[in-house]
């Protein structure tokens, strides 16, 4: 959201229609309400909010990542999906013959040692001959994660590993959701794969469709063993494989961090299926993948440690590695045996911030990247504050991160809001889902919190339940009011999340989120626009700003002062949330400018509201509840605006030449 002003007219039409919709209403809303809000915009007991504030939480869950950020199109490309006994499981790939043209089975064949299975091909069909292929041929299958998009105009790079005795003649297509539109293809002829070779080949598609899938195909007889078939799109955000509209969709949010790969994830139901880092990096074509218990479904693992460091820098976040510290949801380490889970981790902070020489830095260096990783932060597990060996097991992980690493900040699962934390931590982690209400009035919850003990990281919170719907304005108010909350306690937290993020709405396993996707569309829940409104607090200044209501219970309020980046001016902004039925008329009085120090041309007004407070984006309809931007003409010192029933409202007023200069994290300076 930027101070930028959309036709007037347009606005104004906005505006009435709004109104008149909830005049329509009139019995549910009582008559016109006042509130004064003061504010003191001088630097005395300004404070500096911190640049990491606001961020974002990645999990992978509701195919977050596979099938949605990553942008592989192959879903269990290495066949390993169905376990490591074979014969197994090949899902989700089909096969393309009935068993008098093929016979399909998996064998421990791979090439590579960790992902050992592979696909075995029977061609029983020959180009001619008794049993001849059909037209098509026979092979295989993979309809991707409910579909592929392929966009015409577009260039793929396909890989796959092949072998066979005979050469080979194989292609290699794109084709549409109804099995006949070829929308690209290749042939491979290979005169000897006798050992397992390679093969890369790029598809330009001639046409569209969302749903697509890629198809192996061959008519001649032998056997053909394949392996590690990926199909990705060449315009991945900078060649990194990130989908570049999910990408940008979080991107525009101006991140201060990255909390990731969960969430539940890093835990596991069990242990054997946690998120294993080294299991994620190098090549690959070497990951094993791993099935994900907790939201049951399997990752090959394209979307790896190295690629979640990678996201941040590409995003300009910090990372926040949360890692797995020896307990699950059903099982755990005792603290005697955790010393090799330490060392694991010690490992994954060398890979991230090793010198190119060093043994996990070099892997990092392999894979591209020879810099290290900015990571400055480390959670220890993911809700494990009231299992029995987290305390045992914490320790030695802080203790020794802390000798190795002393300026990485750990965060501990155990919440230190209500009372001191009794072991060492540089930040503790906070959770809450719960109703529209109850969230709301949590904008208080860290107002009493001790200021001298480790800050909060407040790395998962949402509104869920009957109150949320699929992702509704409602719920987006009420953490509007939270997040207003947490501004104006940010002395005593520190960074602050939504989760979860993102859904695949073809897999939605957890609800609500704040970004919903499928193959080809995305549209941002009115949370998700809500936070918007904050991506100009990281490094922010705070001020004093008092509210008085009657009855003052449905509205909250914040005052930051902030530099805008592309055309350096700044600008006062407040925020305020009613969360009532009923048009307020706020009288805002600001203290510590001197006179015109605000100019009117140029400050903006942006609400987020609708005709009805449980509406809710759609596809189709993707920005039923979005922000709207206009034109703030009686900005000034002093001035009444009309805030409607269920708002989010920002008022950027422009200043003259008034920069502060921050000189320490919490104090800041006039120029
Ligand atoms: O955000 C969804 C889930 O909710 C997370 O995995 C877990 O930490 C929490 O219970």
């Amino acid at each position: 959201m930027e101070a930028t002003c959309s036709p007037c007219g347009l606005l104004l039409f906005f505006f009435i229609g709004l109104y008149a919709s909830f005049q329509c209403c009139a019995t549910e809303i009582d008559a016109n309400q006042t509130a004064w809000l003061f504010v003191n915009a001088s630097q005395i007991s300004a404070t500096k909010i911190q640049q990491t504030m606001f961020g974002i939480s990645f999990e992978e869950i509701n195919h977050s990542g596979a099938g949605g950020l990553w942008a592989e199109l192959v879903k269990n490309r290495g066949f390993e999906a169905g376990g490591q006994n074979t014969p197994s499981n090949i899902d989700p790939w089909f096969i393309l013959g009935n068993e008098s043209l093929l016979i399909a089975s998996t064998e421990r064949a791979s090439r590579f040692d960790r992902n050992e299975v592979a696909l075995r091909m029977e061609v029983l069909c020959d180009e001619d001959g008794n049993n001849s292929c059909p037209a098509g041929g026979v092979g295989v299958y993979n309809p991707g994660f409910w579909g592929m998009n392929i966009e015409q105009g577009k260039t793929y790079k396909v890989i796959f590993y092949v072998r066979s005795l005979n050469p080979l003649e194989m292609s290699v297509s794109f084709i549409g959701s109804n099995g006949l539109q070829t929308l690209a293809t290749a042939d491979i002829i290979e005169a000897d794969v006798s050992n397992w070779t390679k093969v890369e080949v790029l598809l330009e598609a001639k046409g569209t469709d969302h749903s697509s899938r890629l198809q192996l195909t061959t008519t001649k007889k032998g056997v053909i063993w394949l392996d590690q078939v990926s199909a990705m799109p060449l315009d991945t955000h900078k060649g990194h494989g990130f989908r570049n509209d999910l990408f940008n969709m979080i991107a525009d949010l101006k991140p201060g961090f990255i909390r990731f790969p969960g969430g539940s994830f890093v835990e596991g139901e069990w242990l054997v299926n946690a998120f294993r880092w080294k299991e994620t990096v190098g090549p690959w074509e070497e990951r094993p993948g791993h099935f994900g218990d907790v939201w049951k479904y399997w990752t090959d693992d394209g979307l790896g440690y190295f690629e979640y460091l990678q996201l941040a820098e590409d995003l300009g976040a910090l990372p926040v590695w949360v890692f797995n510290n020896g307990i699950s949801h059903n099982d755990q380490v005792d603290t005697s045996i955790i010393l090799p889970f330490v060392q694991d981790i010690l490992d994954s902070i060398e890979f991230a911030r090793g010198d190119a020489a060093s043994t996990w830095g070099s892997v990092r260096a392999a894979m591209g990247h020879p810099e290290p990783f900015d990571l400055r932060y480390v959670a220890i597990g993911n809700q494990d504050c009231g299992r029995k060996n987290y305390h045992g097991n914490y320790l030695k992980f802080y203790t020794a991160i802390k000798s190795a690493y002393p300026d990485i900040k750990i965060i501990s699962n155990c919440d230190g809001s209500s009372q001191q934390l009794d072991h060492p931590a540089d930040l503790y982690d906070f959770h809450v889902y719960t109703n529209a209400k109850s969230m709301f009035s949590m904008a208080h919850n860290f107002d009493h919190t001790s200021r001298s003990g480790p800050k909060a990281f407040v790395s998962e919170y949402a509104v869920t339940g009957q109150d949320a719907g699929r992702g509704n304005l409602l719920k987006a108010l009420a953490e509007a009011g939270f997040l207003i909350g947490l501004e104006r306690n940010s002395d005593a937290v520190e960074m602050a999340s939504n989760a979860p993020l993102f859904v695949n709405a073809n897999d939605r396993r957890f609800n609500p989120d704040a970004i919903v996707f499928d193959s080809s569309q995305i549209y941002g829940t009115p949370s998700y626009w809500m936070q918007h409104f904050f991506r100009e607090s990281n490094g922010a200044i705070l001020h004093n700003s008092t509210l008085q209501a009657n009855p003052s219970n449905s509205l909250i309020a914040s005052a930051i002062s902030w530099q805008n980046a592309k055309n350096n001016k700044n600008y006062l902004r407040i925020k305020v949330v009613n969360f009532g039925s009923n048009i307020v008329t706020l009288k805002i009085s600001i203290d510590g400018l001197e006179k015109n120090k605000i100019q009117k041309t140029g400050s903006a007004k942006t609400i987020l509201t609708s005709s009805n407070v449980m509406d809710e984006n759609t596809f189709n309809g993707p920005k039923k509840v979005a922000p709207v931007t206009g034109p703030l003409e009686n900005a000034g010192n002093k001035m009444n605006v009309i805030l409607a029933p269920y708002s989010l409202n920002s008022l950027d007023l422009l200043r003259n030449s008034y920069v502060f200069q921050v000189t320490g994290s919490n104090s800041v300076q006039k120029a």
